[in-house]
This record gives C-alpha cells, sequence and structure tokens, in this order.
C-alpha cells in the first residue's frame, strides 16, 4: 500500500463520507476507514470517481496510507465513541502526527482529549464544523481548536475544502488552543438556537396576531432576506413556511408536531455560561422553549387556562414590519450574548480568541451565515475590545431605531396571549445593561439581612455589613 494520502477520514456516515469527498474532489488523495468495510465500499462505488481515495479496512492500513506527519480526521459520534476511536489509533501514531475530530464534541472533553495525546506528542485538533451534510460536501465553515503546529499543516487543506464568504476569505481560522475550536462551535450552535427560536416567534406572531397564512409569511420571510436580514435560516424558513403536504394538502408546518428536539450543544452553551457568570438569557430561552414544547402532557392539562379577551390589531402589513425590528433587534443582543461568552471563554482558558476572526468565518457555509455578521467581523476589526456588540456605534443606533417597534411588538404579543421568550429576554437585557440602577442593589440588602452577606456602598470602598436584628447600625465587614 502506498503512504501517499495527505488526509484520512475515519467515520463514514454522511457528514464524514461528505467531508472526504470534498477533501478529494478538492485534489487531495483521501485514505477512507469505517468501522463496518460496507460503507467504505459503498463509498468507493458510489463517488470512487471524483477523486483519489485509498479504501481501507483494517485501523493499521488506514495508518499506513498517510504521508507523514499523518492527519487522521475522525468523524464518529460525540461522547464515548470518539474515546474509543482515539484508542483505537492513538497507539499506531508517531509523534508529530495530527488527530482532527471533526464531531460535535464536548470542549471540556477536547480538552482533556487534547492534554492526553500531547503527551504522545500527537496534536489533538478539536475541530467545530457547520453547515451539516451539504457544507461537508460543498464547504462548510471550520472552527479548529489545537496547536499552531497543527494548523500550519492542516490550515491550508481546510481553507481550500471550506466555504468561501463574499469577499472570497475561505471560512476557517485557527481558533485557538485546545478546545478553543469545540468550544466556539458550541457557542455557535447556541446562536442557532435563538435565531432560531426568534424566527419562530416572528412567525407565530405573523400568523396569530397579524392573521397571515403560513404561504403569506413565507412571502414576507423572503423580502425580509432581501434586506439586512439576509441569512441561511430566513432563507430556508421561507421554504419549509411554502412547502405543502402532499398528502393532506395543508401547510407542512400545520401538520409537523409542535415538539422541538435537540441534541445538546444549545444546553451545553448555556450550562457553560452559567459556570462562566455570562447572561446568555436569549440563548437560555430558547433552549427552554424546546423544552416547553417537548412536554405534552403538561400543554394538555395547562390548555384550559384563561387566556386575554381578543384585541382589534392595526394594520397587518405595518405590524410585519414592527415585526422585523424586533426580529433584527433581538437578533442583535443573541449575537452580543453569544460574543459575550466566547470572550469569558478564552479569558477563562487563555485562547486568545480573535472574535472578528469569528465572525468572519461564520459568514458563509455554516447554519448562522447571515450578512450581518460583515458588520460583525468590522466592529471587532475596528475594535477587539469592544465591551460588547451593543457598543458599537452602529449596532447601537440601528437598536435605538427599532426599539419602539420592538416594545410595541411585545406590547401586542402580551395583550393577544403570544408567547415571545426570545424577544422579550432580548428587550429585558438590552434595558437591563442600559439602565442607570438595577434592583440588585435591593438583592444585596436581602442577602445582608438574612445571612449577613455583606454589601458594598456606593459610596466608600469596603464590604458592610448593617446590624438588621439590632441597632441597625452598620459595621465595617
Ligand atoms: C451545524 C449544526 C449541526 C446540527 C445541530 C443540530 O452547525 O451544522 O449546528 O451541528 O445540525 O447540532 O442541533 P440540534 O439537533 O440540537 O437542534
Amino acid at each position: 500500500m502506498s503512504t501517499s494520502a495527505q488526509i484520512g477520514v475515519t467515520g463514514l456516515a454522511v457528514m464524514g463520507r461528505n467531508l472526504a469527498r470534498n477533501f478529494a474532489r478538492n485534489g487531495y488523495t483521501v485514505a477512507v476507514h469505517n468501522r463496518t468495510v460496507a460503507r467504505t465500499n459503498a463509498l468507493m462505488e458510489e463517488f470512487g470517481h471524483e477523486g483519489e481515495f485509498v479504501a481501507t479496512e483494517t485501523a493499521k492500513e488506514f495508518v499506513a496510507a498517510l504521508e507523514r506527519p499523518r492527519r487522521l480526521m475522525i468523524m464518529v459520534k460525540a461522547g464515548e465513541p470518539t474515546d474509543t476511536v482515539i484508542q483505537e489509533f492513538a497507539p499506531l501514531l508517531e509523534p508529530g502526527d495530527m488527530i482532527i475530530d471533526g464531531g460535535n464534541a464536548h470542549f471540556a472533553d477536547t480538552r482533556r482529549r487534547e492534554r492526553a495525546l500531547r503527551e504522545q506528542g500527537i496534536h489533538f485538533v478539536g475541530t467545530g464544523v457547520s453547515g451539516g451534510e451539504e457544507g461537508a460536501l460543498h464547504g462548510p465553515s471550520i472552527m479548529p481548536g489545537g496547536s499552531k503546529e497543527s494548523y500550519e499543516s492542516l490550515g491550508p487543506m481546510l481553507e481550500k475544502i471550506s466555504a468561501k464568504a463574499n469577499d472570497g476569505a475561505p471560512c476557517v481560522t485557527h481558533v485557538g488552543p485546545d478546545g478553543a475550536g469545540h468550544f466556539v462551535k458550541m457557542v455557535h450552535n447556541g446562536i442557532e438556537y435563538a435565531d432560531m427560536q426568534l424566527i419562530g416567534e416572528a412567525y407565530q406572531l405573523l400568523r396569530d396576531v397579524a392573521g397571515y397564512s403560513p404561504a403569506q409569511i413565507a412571502d414576507i420571510f423572503r423580502t425580509w432576506n432581501t434586506g439586512r436580514l439576509d441569512s441561511y435560516l430566513i432563507e430556508i424558513t421561507a421554504e419549509v413556511l411554502s412547502h405543502v403536504d402532499a398528502a393532506t394538502g395543508k401547510p407542512f408546518v400545520d401538520i409537523v408536531e409542535d415538539r422541538a428536539e435537540q441534541k445538546g450543544t444549545g444546553r451545553w452553551t448555556v450550562q457553560i455560561a452559567l459556570d462562566l457568570g455570562v447572561p446568555v438569557s436569549g440563548i437560555a430561552e430558547a433552549v427552554f422553549a424546546r423544552s416547553l414544547s417537548g412536554h405534552a402532557d403538561l400543554r394538555a392539562a395547562s390548555r384550559g387556562l384563561a387566556g386575554p379577551k381578543a384585541t382589534q390589531l392595526g394594520e397587518a402589513a405595518a405590524f410585519a414590519d414592527r415585526v422585523e425590528q424586533a426580529l433584527y433587534a433581538s437578533k442583535i443582543v443573541s449575537y452580543t450574548q453569544g460574543f459575550h461568552e466566547i470572550t469569558a471563554g478564552s479569558t477563562e482558558y487563555d485562547w486568545n480568541i480573535d472574535l472578528g476572526a469569528v465572525a468572519s468565518i461564520w459568514r458563509g457555509g455554516c447554519i448562522i451565515r447571515a450578512a450581518f455578521l460583515d458588520r460583525i467581523r468590522a466592529a471587532y476589526d475596528a475594535r477587539p475590545d469592544l465591551p460588547s456588540l451593543l457598543s458599537d456605534e452602529t449596532f447601537a443606533q440601528e437598536i435605538a431605531a427599532a426599539q419602539d417597534d420592538w416594545r410595541e411588538v411585545l406590547v401586542a404579543a402580551t395583550r393577544q396571549g403570544v408567547p415571545t421568550p426570545g424577544f422579550s429576554a432580548a428587550l429585558a437585557y438590552y434595558d437591563a445593561l442600559r439602565a442607570e440602577r438595577l434592583p440588585a442593589a435591593l438583592t444585596q440588602g436581602q442577602r445582608d439581612f438574612f445571612g449577613a452577606h455583606t454589601y458594598r456602598r456606593t459610596d466608600r470602598e469596603g464590604s458592610f455589613h448593617t446590624l438588621w436584628g439590632g441597632d441597625r447600625s452598620e459595621v465595617e465587614a
């Protein structure tokens, strides 16, 4: 067997298979391997003509087919299956070789694996890959972590197979050491959840408050997609909403059970944000909304609860314009929260993540790709230390212009009893950030009252406690 393959892919389910094809279509020789050989054979039969593949059956054969330093990409399920594959291949590798994990791994697992393999001199490259099966084949957004050295060897290949943004820039960058790539992919997915939830709320408002049909709403989304909301998720929303179920002739969206599932990356984003102390309320509401939708019994038991009296809505088209404002403003808030989490993770783990570069590689290929990411990139490029996206003048001005409509939409939603957790959480975040004073001062007073937890004063340094049970004098703690 020749040792000619520049990269190897093991795990040939749809994502692995399509990534292998993408490498081959871009002129690389790709060794392919799968636990059950049938998948390898199927790939060779169907797509073997697309480029140079080296089909291998055993782990040894697979490793032997790779040029050195070896680049071995594993595309298996996150969790235990990934550890199993690493344990199978690591003993066959040599210092300088690279294992690239392109699955949706938890970044803490990636950190653990990177540390263990580093002792063997092997580079472990935890890599976020976004774009679904189409992206894997035609150009995903790629978020590799790991050592600089591994990126020097791997980067040019990833750049070649990645999506390209409108200005031609490849949608891949070396995100940072160890788990940085998978962390950023996790936040990408958290933002994806928030985007989808906000779009869902906009849809429901247009339907239940403004009275539009799914087909009409599809047209509204198509129009929005030509403006500042231009994005993949808005585009596919129009497709889904205009689809008619062949069996019943009903709108497809009406025959699908309204219980959203999840594989867990959105939940991780929230769990980690809680640990880091980062308020990602919009993302959290999106995760909770999916979870609420799945509580069929609870929902059935609650259906008889009282709702508001029906009220008259003004002109539907004007309301739709307001919903666009609310959606856009809330979207800015979701990204603000997501980027805040990346900043916090980067500080906590010393990753030195370039936020402008992250925005840049999300401009193409990935699920949250959107025209406005180019403006986020520009904002961070101009000011890498931007405290928050909301501190960027352009975004601040846009929200200022949108806020009256945003508030009106929430008033209408509240009046009509349409749940808008995403829109509402986003506005509450915005209002809380800009507030001169927050009731946190009262919280501190309560904590001091019942637990002597102390507080800080606005007028001098130090920690203080009031003798609540005594003469209420203040002592320095
Ligand atoms: C991507 C997607 C991808 C996957 C999600 C779905 O970036 O290509 O995010 O990773 O579609 O994990 O997530 P849920 O099943 O949790 O909705």
